[in-house]
């Protein structure tokens, strides 16, 4: 039994998937959405907030402000919470309705700024805001995700050492890319230890990370319009891009067999799938880190008319391919 008494306290972090019977080709997913902020973000915030605490930065009367695209918000709002701190969360209009309930519910502020037409666009607009809060109240103290070393020290200290107790002889490893905290924290651990894993990047495309051109991006979690200041691309051996329809279509295929991910995980499968498949890579151990869950993208991902409002027919279809099974049993449309 295990008994908590703070809500951090609580992460599985042992649960791999093997996604073997769904595509055909080993590929462990470390499930990193099993804990009570549902995601990989529980770490990074709860390392950023001891990191403030310990130098001072943090004190009883402060405001946290942050700028994110949801995940991290749920995790600060959850330890804000839990500890007794405010938090207003900066996010922009992408940020899925049931991740801003949730902060709403656990006590957080959150604003949504509107898009800019700008280089930068969504996070440019982010960031201008919370420097402008910053400025306006000295009480605000911002852990700001996209510089804070301790973001990726969280995963150099956790996330890499469990993989590699979980699996010694691991030959590939994929990782995300958004603020590149899990990326660099896994890849500076794995280097540091001398272990010859291949690190390969995944990111989604109409990201700058890698120096890619900027394009639409709707899916949150992966991907920069501005190049991520953590990024240190000498401990990346490759970097995939991955459309942002594929990634739906392997976000579907995995909901039919009973795993309902979040999107990035779907872009992370996606890209390593692909790589595996190029190298007819059989023998070798490969995992992949899944940041989240599913049921934040129920009116997103999983929902026909926001798919089909965005992407292409056969991305669609894919989506749609059991409601049309169950239609066609049925004589008549499934509701
Ligand atoms: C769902 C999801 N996937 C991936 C990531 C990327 O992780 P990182 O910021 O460590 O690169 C995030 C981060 O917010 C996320 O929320």
């Amino acid at each position: 039994m295990t008994t908590i008494t703070v809500p951090h306290a609580f992460n599985e972090e042992d649960l791999y998937v093997d996604l073997q019977p769904i595509f055909g080709r080993s590929l462990f997913l470390k499930c990193e959405g099993l804990n009570f902020a549902g995601s990989i973000k529980l770490k990074a915030a709860s390392e950023m907030v001891d990191a403030a605490e310990r130098d001072g930065t943090l004190t009883p009367g402060s405001l946290l402000v942050e700028s994110s695209s949801g995940n991290l918000g749920v995790a600060m709002s959850m330890i804000a919470a839990s500890k007794g701190y405010r938090f207003l969360c900066v996010t922009d209009s992408r940020c899925n309705l049931t991740t801003r309930l949730m902060m709403e519910a656990l006590g957080s502020e959150v604003h949504v700024v509107p898009a800019r037409e700008t280089p930068g666009g969504y996070l440019r607009a982010r960031l201008d805001y919370v420097r402008d809060l910053c400025a306006r109240d000295d009480n605000c103290v911002w852990l700001s995700q996209y510089t804070n070393p301790a973001n990726w020290k969280a995963h150099y200290r956790r996330t890499a050492p469990a993989i590699a107790r979980a699996f010694p002889e691991l030959d590939v490893l994929f990782v995300g890319a958004g603020t590149t905290g899990t990326l660099m924290g896994c890849a500076r651990w794995f280097r540091a230890w001398h272990r010859p894993v291949r690190i390969v990047a995944v990111d989604s495309a109409g990201s700058v990370t890698f120096g890619g051109p900027a394009g639409r991006r709707m899916i949150p979690g992966l991907g920069m319009s501005i190049r991520p200041p953590l990024l240190d691309e000498s401990f990346v051996d490759e970097a995939l891009l991955v459309e942002e329809a594929e990634t739906v279509r392997t976000c579907h295929r995995m909901a039919r067999r009973g795993f309902l991910f979040g999107g990035s995980t779907g872009t992370v499968v996606s890209g390593a799938m692909n790589w595996l498949a190029r190298r007819d890579a059989r023998e070798l151990t490969a995992v992949a880190i899944a940041p989240d869950l599913g049921e934040r993208y129920l009116d997103t991902v999983y929902q026909s008319n926001w798919v089909q409002d965005l992407y292409d027919e056969e991305t669609v279809d894919a989506g749609t391919a059991g409601r049309r099974h169950e239609e066609s049993r049925s004589g008549r449309p499934a509701r």
